[in-house]
């Protein structure tokens, strides 16, 4: 099978997968991390099929709906990467993209890097910010019945992980949390260069949402 092919078939069978996905992780999400890892590429001296097949696959199997199993996503990649017959190097490569994309950095020594990995990893980032964040945010805190903001809560206020878990933060706070500091955590030229122009387009959004919350504009 040829590269074309194998990426095809792959296209198809995430297609297929997915089709019951919730909304921050249905095909769409993957289609456009594949474009934009597509794009960040380009100027980079990268393997592209493995940018393919990283972005691609990269959600195939979500640890949080497979009782927190972080091995159950890079293990399903390569049965189906198997099945196709690719080579073992590329395999391999996918299933550390696939078990290290959501590394947060910090003092912690990373265990794999590779430029594509850095590729999937800003698209998949980029996905969580600008328009299309905003709107996945929103999403998703509907989804768990969270207030859009509450004046009462300071929206850049520090929260832990339970007392996000209990549904007590207004979405708001997810930009604070997170959205607003992944353009520092790029990888690449091209795609920091997006992330600052998603990140400007996410403040003078949270700018007019403040004004309108007070009447203001
Ligand atoms: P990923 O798997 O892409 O690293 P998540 O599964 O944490 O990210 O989130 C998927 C989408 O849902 C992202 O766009 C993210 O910003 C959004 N999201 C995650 N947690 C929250 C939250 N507490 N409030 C609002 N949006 C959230
Ligand atoms: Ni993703």
């Amino acid at each position: 099978m040829n590269k074309n092919e194998i990426i095809i078939q792959t296209v198809n069978h995430v297609k297929q997968t997915l089709a019951n996905a919730e909304g921050g992780h249905d095909w769409w999400h993957i289609h456009r991390v594949w474009k934009t890892a597509q794009h960040i590429a380009a100027a980079e001296q990268a393997d592209e099929l493995v940018v393919a097949l990283g972005a691609l696959l990269h959600d195939i199997a979500d640890s949080k709906f497979h009782n927190g199993d972080e091995t159950i996503g890079p293990r399903v990649a390569r049965e189906w990467l198997h099945s196709l017959k690719v080579e073992e190097p590329v395999i391999e490569h996918v299933e550390n993209i696939i078990t290290h994309i959501s590394f947060k950095g910090g003092n912690h020594h990373q265990p794999f890097k590779s430029k594509e990995l850095d590729i999937v990893q800003d698209a998949d980032r980029l996905d969580a910010i600008g328009a299309i964040g905003i709107a996945r945010a929103f999403s998703y805190g509907g989804f768990k019945n969270r207030l859009l903001y509450d004046p009462a809560v300071p929206a850049n206020l520090k929260m832990t992980k339970e007392e996000y878990k209990s549904n007590s933060a207004p979405t708001i706070n997810h930009f604070y949390e997170k959205l607003l500091l992944l353009k520092d955590r790029m990888n690449t030229s091209t795609g920091r260069k997006l992330a600052m122009q998603r990140h400007e387009f996410m403040e003078n959004y949270l700018k007019q949402f403040y004004g309108e919350w007070d009447g203001a504009l």
